[in-house]
């Protein structure tokens, strides 16, 4: 006891933090109001934090209050089935894909998923062919889905002995790109294969006729949002969604992995958050959301006089496979800044500079996540350090012709064609040793690589390690980005299969 080390007192580091003025542009939702809608009421956690006593109904065999409250969710949702999830969307993934994938089956799933998809592929065996999403060069992001790639791949798979049991999609994207989910509902139909979609960053879509379509009403068999990124409500609250005529679902099967990734101690703080969450936004989608959108527009309409930042905005819609888009993501993009910003820069310029935090920045662009709970002046902050930092790029020596985007920058929306020579799970049970990058070309990976946020692989174990993947993490590497999934926390070295 004597020689323990001192407490580093993560608490007291929170609270300084957030009584300090640095605003947030990212995640949780709630943006730590207290002094607007319903947060202020909410009972003290402390005071509310049970376990399942007689009448508070068990999350996994719920039958009593949480039965009723997740109707209830189901019938604002115009859902079949509403599961509260208290481990985020990661868990809704993860048993999502697990109930409707037979073990060693097949699963089509669109390469630019969040790791959990590929950590349920792994778990349950399974294998993965992949659609890519389109590439939306002028701002070096991925674009959307296209149901055509979709359909090919189902129509290929259908002459095999082992046709994909399910489709599973991430619309929007982190950066708010949406696929066209009712035409690819449309082709998952006609194979009578059900449609996952991970919305984990749409939870907002259904309340608001600013924002796209959710992809619930738009024919997906099972739907996935995480509450806390996008509204009000506590880190780690999400819903799954089963739509009510859907009949390609077995939600016994589906309820059964809910347990296994549910902790059997839900929390009742995030499940009455989550309840709370879902009242408020009821009553509020008319008004609030539409005060929200009108700033929203406000604020872009002001953007849009940038000259080397540019804001990724409803024109793009139409390219590049993007159906639609969330105007609540504003994705900043420097490839215009004639190579003398990098998002990373940018986003290091707001925090330092501006007290700015932003929810992600990739090779090249940075994003912000914006919330009905966001105030009239921390919008005003981020337009007002925007148009200063345009400023000062345009008016810098390098001039270069601002219609053309930086070349080669795409680095964080490239998505190099996947060569999987094992699939994960086998890989992962193989021997390997870690070899420095720059002598890995050639080599099968033995683990993921990818940047966090988003979390998308570049490479997954079993895959083969080519000469563009090493120069892609070279690139991760100079531009200081958060590369995840080594062993080597430095990213200098990669475990190989032996
Ligand atoms: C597309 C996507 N899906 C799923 C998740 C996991 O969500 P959660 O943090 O709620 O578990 C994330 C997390 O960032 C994500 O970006």
């Amino acid at each position: 006891m004597e020689d323990r080390r001192p407490c580093p007192r993560l608490y007291r580091q929170l609270d300084e933090y957030c009584r300090s003025d640095v605003y947030p542009f990212h995640m949780p939702g709630h943006k730590r109001r207290m002094d607007v809608g319903f947060t202020a009421e909410f009972p003290n956690p402390y005071s509310i934090d049970l376990t399942e006593i007689d009448g508070f109904d068990n999350l996994h065999h719920a039958e009593g209050i949480l039965r009723e409250s997740m109707d209830w969710a189901a019938s604002v949702y115009g859902a079949g089935r509403t599961y509260y999830l208290v481990n985020g969307s990661t868990c809704g993934v993860l048993a999502a894909i697990c109930a409707a994938v037979p073990r060693g089956g097949t699963i089509l799933m669109a390469r630019n998923c969040h790791k959990s998809a590929y950590h349920a592929a792994s778990l349950n065996e399974l294998n993965i062919r992949y659609i890519y999403p389109q590439i939306a060069e002028e701002f070096g992001l991925q674009g959307g889905l296209l149901p055509q790639d979709i359909e090919e791949m189902l129509i290929s798979a259908d002459e095999t002995s082992d046709p994909p049991a399910a489709v599973f999609i991430t619309s929007p994207t982190y950066d708010g790109v949406v696929s066209d989910v009712r035409g690819i509902a449309g082709v998952c139909r006609r194979y009578s294969v059900p449609l996952i979609v991970d919305e984990a960053h749409g939870a907002h879509f259904p309340f608001g006729e600013m924002f796209p379509a959710s992809a619930l009403e738009m024919g997906a068999d099972i739907v996935i949002q995480s509450l806390h990124k996008t509204l009000p409500a506590f880190t780690q609250t999400a819903l799954l969604h089963v739509r009510a005529d859907s009949g390609l679902i077995d939600t016994g099967r589906l309820e059964y992995y809910l347990q296994v990734f549910q902790t059997s101690s839900p929390s009742y703080v995030l499940m009455a958050g989550i309840e709370r969450c879902i009242e408020y936004m009821a009553d509020k989608r008319r008004g609030e959301m539409q005060r929200f959108a009108a700033r929203l527009a406000d604020l872009r309409g002001r953007l849009r006089r940038m000259e080397r930042l540019r804001l990724l905005d409803r024109d793009m819609i139409g390219k590049a496979g993007v159906y639609d888009l969330d105007i609540s993501k504003l994705v900043v993009s420097t490839r215009y800044a004639a190579g003398r910003m990098s998002g990373s820069e940018l986003a290091e310029i707001l925090r330092r500079s501006y007290h700015l935090e932003m929810e992600m920045c990739g090779a090249d662009y940075v994003t912000a996540i914006t919330t009905l709970m966001d105030s009239r002046e921390g919008l005003a902050r981020l337009e007002a350090a925007l148009l200063e930092i345009d400023g000062k790029l345009s008016s810098g020596p390098a001039k270069a012709d601002s219609a053309v985007p930086a070349p080669a920058a795409s680095a964080s929306a490239a998505l190099p064609r996947s060569q999987t020579v094992l699939p994960i799970y086998e890989a992962q049970s193989r021997p390997v040793r870690a070899i420095p990058f720059e002598e890995a070309a050639g080599c099968i990976s033995g683990e993921y690589v990818y940047l966090y946020p988003p979390g998308t692989p570049v490479v997954v174990p079993g895959e083969l390690l080519t000469e563009e993947i090493i120069g892609l993490i070279r690139l991760y590497r100079e531009r200081r980005l958060p590369i995840q999934g080594l062993c080597d926390h430095t990213a200098a070295a990669i475990r190989v299969l032996i």
